[in-house]
Formats: C-alpha cells, sequence, structure tokens
C-alpha cells in the first residue's frame, strides 16, 4: 500500500507504527487530536521524512477525515486512537466511551463513504484495521486458559467495555455494509515512548528517581508482555496479508506476575545507576490498594497468526526490558517534560 492512515499515531504503539511504515516506504498519513497521551516529540524521528504527512484533528470528525481521505487517496487505515489507560477508565468513563465508541462510530462512516466511492482495485484492496486489545476476553484464571480468537468476549472494566463496543461496530460495518476490515486484539505492550502512566515506565521513573513503586493488591496479576516494535511488525502483516473480516490474536508468550516486572525493573537499574546510598530498589515495592475489578491474568494463544500470516514476537522480554531501561535512561528529553506537565495527576493508583 502506498498511502496509509495511521489513527491515534502520535501515540506510543501508533508512533511504533509509523516509523515502521515510513522506512518501509509507505506514505503515512497520522492523524492525532493530541490528547494528554499523545505528542508529537514521539514522531520526532519521521518529522523530516517526505512520505510522512501529520495532520492534528478528532477521528469524530466526520467531514475532516472525509476530505483527508480523499486528498490523500488512502488505500488502508490504522486505527490506533483511543483513550487507552484502565485506571482512567475506572476515575472517568465518559471520555471512553466518546472516544473508543463514537469516535469510531463516526470514523467508520466516513471510512464508509469514502470506499463507496472507490472502483475497481481500489475498493478491493482497500482495508480498514481496527487495533484492539486482549482485554475484550475479561478475566483468566491464574493457572489456566489462553485467549483464542474464539474466545467470548467479557470486558471487566469501561476501558474493555468501551473496545470491545468498538471491535463489534468494527464487524457490523463490514458484515452489513462490506467493508473491507481486518482486526486484531493485542497482549501489553512495553518499549520506547510508552507513556508514563502504565506499569513499566512508571516504574522505571519512579525507581530511577527513588520514589515508592505502587504494586496494586498483591502484585500477582499475570500480564502477557510484547515489546512494540514486534506489535508494530504483526499490524503491518495484518494489514498487508491479513483476510478480510478476520481477527488476529497477538502476544508475546510472556507471562510475568506484576511483581516479576517491576522487580526486573529494579535489579536492571541497580546495575546500570545503583542509587546513591546503596539500597536495592526492591525495597521501593509498595503494596497499594488494589485496581477495582482487575482481571487477574491475559494470555494470549497467537498460533493463528503465527500459522497463516508468519508472525512470531523476536524480541524475548528480557531483551525488550533492558533495551526499554536503556532507552528511558537516554531519553529524558521525552519523558522529562511529560512527568512534569502530569505531577498534578495522579500517575498510578498508588
Ligand atoms: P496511547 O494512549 O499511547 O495513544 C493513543 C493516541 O490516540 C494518542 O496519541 C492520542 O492523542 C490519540 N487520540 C485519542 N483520542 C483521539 C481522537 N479523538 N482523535 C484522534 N486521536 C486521538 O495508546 P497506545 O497504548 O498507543 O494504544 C493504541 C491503541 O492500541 C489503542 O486503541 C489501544 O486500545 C490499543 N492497544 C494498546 C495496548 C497497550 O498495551 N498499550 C495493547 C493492545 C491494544
Ligand atoms: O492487555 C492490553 C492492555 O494493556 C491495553 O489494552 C491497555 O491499553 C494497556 O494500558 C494495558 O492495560 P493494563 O491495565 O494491563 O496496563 P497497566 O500498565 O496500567 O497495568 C499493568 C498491570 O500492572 C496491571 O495488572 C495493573 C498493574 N499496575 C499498574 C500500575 C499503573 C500496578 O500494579 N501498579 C501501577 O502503578
Amino acid at each position: 500500500m502506498s498511502a496509509i492512515l495511521v489513527t491515534g499515531g502520535a501515540g506510543f504503539i501508533g508512533s511504533a507504527v509509523v516509523r515502521r511504515l515510513v522506512a518501509a516506504g509507505h506514505h503515512v498519513v497520522t492523524l492525532d487530536k493530541l490528547t494528554y497521551s499523545g505528542t508529537r516529540a514521539s514522531l520526532r524521528d519521521v518529522e523530516q521524512a517526505a512520505n510522512h504527512r501529520f495532520v492534528e484533528g478528532d477521528i469524530g470528525d466526520q467531514a475532516m477525515v472525509g476530505a483527508l481521505l480523499r486528498e490523500e487517496r488512502i488505500e488502508g487505515v490504522m486505527h490506533l486512537a483511543a483513550e487507552s489507560h484502565v485506571d482512567r477508565s475506572i476515575d472517568g468513563p465518559g471520555v471512553f466511551i466518546e472516544t473508543n465508541v463514537l469516535g469510531t462510530y463516526r470514523l467508520l462512516q466516513a471510512v464508509l463513504d469514502y470506499w463507496r466511492s472507490l472502483e475497481g482495485a481500489q475498493r478491493d484492496n482497500f482495508r480498514f484495521h481496527h487495533i484492539s486489545t486482549d482485554e475484550v476476553f475479561g478475566d483468566l484464571p491464574f493457572d489456566s486458559g489462553f485467549f483464542t480468537e474464539e474466545t467470548p468476549y467479557a470486558p471487566s472494566s469501561p476501558y474493555s467495555a468501551s473496545k470491545a463496543a468498538s471491535d463489534h461496530l468494527v464487524r457490523a460495518w463490514h458484515h452489513t455494509y462490506g467493508l473491507p476490515v481486518v482486526l486484531s486484539n493485542c497482549s501489553n505492550n512495553y518499549g520506547p515512548y510508552h507513556f508514563p502512566e502504565k506499569l513499566i515506565p512508571l516504574v522505571i521513573l519512579n525507581a530511577l528517581e527513588g520514589k515508592p513503586l505502587p504494586v496494586y493488591g498483591k502484585g500477582e496479576n499475570v500480564r502477557d508482555w510484547l515489546f512494540v516494535e514486534d506489535h508494530a511488525a504483526a499490524l503491518e502483516a495484518v494489514l498487508t496479508r491479513g483476510a478480510v473480516g478476520e481477527s488476529y490474536n497477538v502476544g508475546g508468550r510472556a507471562e510475568r506476575t506484576n511483581l516479576q516486572v517491576v522487580e526486573a525493573i529494579c535489579d536492571a537499574l541497580d546495575v546500570r545507576r545503583p542509587l546513591p546510598d546503596g539500597t536495592p530498589r526492591r525495597a521501593l515495592v509498595t503494596f497499594v490498594t488494589d485496581r477495582p475489578g482487575h482481571d487477574r491474568r491475559y494470555a494470549i494463544d497467537c498460533a493463528k497468526i503465527e500459522r497463516e500470516l508468519g508472525w512470531v514476537p523476536s524480541v524475548s522480554f528480557e531483551e525488550g526490558l533492558a533495551r526499554t531501561v536503556d532507552w528511558y535512561l537516554d531519553n529524558e528529553w521525552w519523558w522529562g517534560p511529560l512527568r512534569a506537565r502530569y505531577a498534578g495527576e495522579r500517575l498510578g493508583r498508588g
């Protein structure tokens, strides 16, 4: 595809996708509203690229999106724009319904109008890719089970319910109107440019500064971690080779308890930058009130994307975490202003 629209391209995963597609030579248009979690700083690497254009705007602005699709002769849309943080959805669900449900609906309407105006190969080859989450499947027991593409939806939080709703809308626009869609549901990502309210960047930066490390409950909850660049590769595979109407689960085959993740970060920083008084950072772990409705475990069976599209995770959790810690140590220019701007907000439930 030569012209791809990436919504949410100034966010964590979106910016990794944009960097990858631009490097591969596609013409990429980023559409982003620049909410608290989006920043043009995350697109610094592609700022000067002739094959990238940044547009500040809302996915819910149908007239603007329609004009953009026509002007750029877009051949594929990768829809990542969303409110993405579970804790924020518990404290204020309204914006999650507005962006993730209504925003996706309005985007679908603009895309459908545009797609209907296309003819021949342009119409046949067009794709709308909805980037979703494993959280739509809900809560797994600690000791058994994996999410497959057939697992029934059972979202627990306002965030995951809004993402489940948007998945259903995307499938309905395919079944009812014929819009050529593909979907993917991914596990927890981590890596560079991760907004410092999420577990891994929050803990890296608090630990760097010798601050308490808030661990919800007993730290026993399990997540399946995927390095963000592996996710970007999976998304390119789904967009370009995925079968229309299908969804693909994406995961890292790297289940860890939250406490294991936090302790691994402590150890990595102790080696690289010991605290002045020599205290091991594990002593900073602070168990705090649990997240309401906290899902115990997420675990992805990604056999389908491996089998059908030939994608496999290439970065181990140990390597990816080391690269991530090093990136935060080297890139205070990126996270420093964000920490300063959001210092008044609670970062994490602790
Ligand atoms: P993020 O919060 O870092 O980025 C979201 C981006 O969307 C931001 O740049 C924001 O400015 C933009 N945005 C928000 N509302 C918008 C609107 N109305 N119009 C245009 N842009 C808007 O999120 P992320 O972690 O990069 O997640 C991206 C997508 O991937 C989300 O849809 C999320 O549900 C999904 N996902 C995330 C993970 C993860 O571990 N982070 C895992 C699986 C799926
Ligand atoms: O599974 C995919 C999802 O992963 C994505 O859809 C979401 O957009 C993304 O934010 C992420 O959701 P989580 O809620 O799993 O991520 P978070 O980093 O917020 O939390 C990871 C785990 O760590 C979770 O079990 C809660 C816990 N936690 C989180 C924070 C912020 C803590 O123990 N302490 C904390 O301070």
